[in-house]
């Protein structure tokens, strides 16, 4: 059997030395190099080309290097019987929660406006923007995080899923007839969903109608999730008041994108929550390990339902 690492090669090194030293009876080889393709039983992917995986006769898994999928099951020749899992870790909940508090606080106390006075050497005091409610679209493993860190710092909560879910003082709506009832009376909306056929282009115009005019928006999930123009025509028309975009459908964003240069965004480069190479050994150990003893996948993921 071999594993295989389709990642940048510095992390790929680092996770192979890692996994080397609990497993050294394994062959672990880092893309393009592969082996003999008939050993690959493991692949661990964060952008691989298209139709590769089916040039590997053994494959039992197909492991997500990130918490999201899209990028493995966007390729059209997957193979249909080899199952996929998922990376989830308290450490990759944390930082998400950490993301989206700090971008809330930052909008809040208009911390990136005062570093433009500063630029201009202007003292312009001003009280920090009010409301304190705060939608999270998505209530899964980040979701659920955020929502709770969010409460033990003092803000109301509302949360958005696909089935309902019932979380302590979190006003909790379910399904795509109460997209409407869990943002219309938020200050602060924020898209932690996977992106799948059901969610793609979802920040869109209506969702932005169904808004409290000048609310704030927050995509820490994937970029297909947003559809730009719709949001830069709700920021012209102050119905939504900014954004905070940590994710783009081009990555990295194209210099020629206008929402590099947009004085009410704010951009940051895929970074709000970054998958650690500790935890990521342990996740890939754990799925070597429950494949080795003939076990299901560990955070196995649905196919059908894309996430
Ligand atoms: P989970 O699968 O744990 O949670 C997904 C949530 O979205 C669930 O609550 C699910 O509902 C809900 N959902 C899915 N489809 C729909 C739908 N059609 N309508 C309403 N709700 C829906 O995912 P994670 O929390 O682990 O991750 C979420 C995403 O965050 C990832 O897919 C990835 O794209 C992104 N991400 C971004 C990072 C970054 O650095 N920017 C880092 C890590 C992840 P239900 O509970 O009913 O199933
Ligand atoms: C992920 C990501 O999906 O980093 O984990 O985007």
């Amino acid at each position: 059997m071999s594993i295989l690492l389709i990642l940048s090669e510095t992390q790929a090194e680092k996770i192979r030395g890692l996994l080397q030293k609990e497993i050294p009876e394994e062959k672990i080889f880092i893309w393009p190099e592969t082996g003999p393709a008939k050993d690959v039983e493991i692949v661990v992917s964060w952008g691989h080309s298209p139709g590769i995986f089916r040039t590997f006769p053994n494959l039992k898994l197909i492991a997500s290097f990130g918490a999201g999928v899209d990028h493995i099951l966007s390729d059209p020749d997957l193979p249909e019987d080899v199952p996929i899992c998922r990376f989830v870790a308290d450490s990759l909940s944390r930082q998400m929660a950490d993301y989206v508090t700090g971008a809330i606080l930052a909008y809040r106390l208009r911390l990136v406006d005062y570093r433009e006075y500063q630029a201009a050497g202007s003292w312009t005091p001003h009280a920090p923007r009010p409301g304190n409610r705060v939608t999270v679209l998505g209530l899964g493993e980040l979701g659920r995080c955020t929502v709770e860190q969010l409460q033990a710092m003092g803000f109301a909560t509302s949360g958005w899923s696909r089935t309902r879910k019932s979380l302590d003082n979190c006003a909790c709506h379910a399904g795509r007839k109460e997209l409407g009832a869990a943002v219309m009376d938020a200050d602060y909306v924020v898209c932690l969903l996977p992106l799948t056929s059901e969610t793609q282009g979802i920040l869109n115009r209506d969702l932005f109608n169904m808004m409290k005019e000048g609310a704030y928006l927050i995509n820490a999930a994937r970029g297909d999730h947003l559809v730009v123009d719709d949001l830069l025509d709700a920021l012209y028309q102050g119905h939504v008041a900014g954004a905070c975009l940590d994710v783009f459908e081009q990555e990295p964003l194209p210099q020629d994108s206008p929402l590099w240069r947009h004085p009410r965004i704010l951009v940051t480069p895929h970074v709000a929550s970054v998958s650690r190479s500790r935890d990521l050994t342990d996740y890939i150990l754990e799925n070597y390990r429950a494949l080795r003893a003939g076990l299901p996948p560990v955070n196995p993921v649905d196919t059908a339902l894309g996430y």
